[in-house]
């Protein structure tokens, strides 16, 4: 029997992001459509309990060795610390982190810290209120940053901002940089993949690493130090004498698919091997006809070794999956 979690390609997924629900407060327009993804019904979603068995069954059968929280927004469904608090308990000693637009996270974050989890990446695009409100449809940005700062004084560090580059935000990534660097977060860049729901992603006009380095260039001196460790979508660069960097995560024009260690587990239950793919494994619906834990992770084994061997937003003839952001979870 092979052991870990690995595919045809010698990569061992070690990395597990478990999306726990599709709605999201904010409207992105680069991951969600503005009306929203159609409501998944309750019976679909996986319980806390169910979470909880998958979770546990990945370190312990699977090795995996952190675990993520996603969405939608995980801060949307309101067991979210139940959630949190079950897993500490099963797993103890693995790395719980979550990725949310921190909307409401004030109110949370000293609740979340104590039910076990361990840091936060909070995604903000810009400082800038009106822009803020223009990419998310959503005049929203204050509660960001409350949010942000409840994070940091709950313990929930190091804190990473990640930002989706656009045209839009490159105009203001200099101010945003300055916002992180004075508040002790670690920002990192994204370039825009080819998972919004509007399908209006375009290689040829979309803002790449390069052009942000150049922009940063006329504020900041930045000198490459590359990545944390080999398996991290982002690397890294000092900003002017330190201790301040800032990341640039290049899954387009610098991927770093043959290094990836991540397993993905939908909000109703299903394996994703890739953000990229949509032949997922259903674990639910075995889990809830009563499969043993050898079962279930018989079939997560099989789903990964199936993994494909890039997401191809490179190759001619690319075509988006179906799963748009919102509902995978980055
Ligand atoms: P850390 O462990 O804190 O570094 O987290 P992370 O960077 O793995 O997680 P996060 O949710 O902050 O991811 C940031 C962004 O990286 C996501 O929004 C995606 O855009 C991108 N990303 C994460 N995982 C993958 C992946 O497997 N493939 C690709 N292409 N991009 C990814
Ligand atoms: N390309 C790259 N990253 C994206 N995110 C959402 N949509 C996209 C996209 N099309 C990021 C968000 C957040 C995470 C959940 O996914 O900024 O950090
Ligand atoms: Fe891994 Fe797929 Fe992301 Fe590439 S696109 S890094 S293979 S999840």
């Amino acid at each position: 029997e092979v052991p870990d979690l690995v595919d045809r390609f010698g990569r061992v997924a070690r990395d597990l992001r478990v999306s726990i629900t599709e709605k999201c407060s904010l409207r992105c327009t680069y991951c969600m459509p503005a009306e929203g993804l159609p409501q998944i019904p309750t019976e679909r979603l996986l319980s806390p309990a169910e979470i909880v068995r998958l979770v546990r069954i990945a370190v312990t059968d699977l090795g995996v060795q952190e675990v993520r929280f996603t969405g939608g927004e995980p801060l949307m469904r309101r067991d979210l610390e139940e959630i949190v608090a079950g897993c500490a308990a099963a797993v103890p000693g693995v790395p719980l982190t979550m990725t949310t637009n921190a909307v409401g996270l004030e109110h949370r974050a000293q609740a979340l810290a104590a039910a076990g989890l361990s840091r936060v990446n909070v995604s903000l695009d810009s400082v800038d209120r009106a822009h803020f409100a223009e990419l998310t449809r959503r005049d929203r940005l204050p509660s960001v940053l409350a949010g942000i700062r409840a994070a940091a004084r709950a313990g929930l560090t190091p804190l990473k901002v990640n930002a989706v580059l656009m045209p839009e935000t490159l105009a203001g990534a200099a101010d945003l940089l300055r916002w992180c660097l004075d508040e002790g977060c670690r920002l990192r860049f994204i370039e825009e993949m080819a998972l919004d729901a509007d399908h209006a992603w375009d290689r040829r006009t979309m803002v790449d690493a390069a052009g942000l380095l150049e922009v940063l260039g006329e504020r900041f001196t930045l000198t490459e130090v590359g990545r944390e460790d080999p398996a991290s979508p982002a690397e890294e660069w000092v900003v002017d004498e330190g201790p301040g960097t800032v990341g640039i995560i290049a899954s387009v024009t610098r991927n770093f698919c043959d290094a990836c260690d991540r397993t993905r587990l939908t909000a109703e239950g299903t394996v994703r091997s890739c953000l990229f793919s949509d032949e997922e494994v259903d674990l639910r619906a075995r889990l809830r006809a009563g499969a043993d834990d050898a079962e279930l992770a018989a079939l997560w084994r099989g789903a990964m070794w199936e993994k494909w061997a890039g997401h191809g937003m490179d190759s001619a003839g690319f075509e988006p999956p179906r799963r748009s952001m919102g509902a995978i979870g980055g």
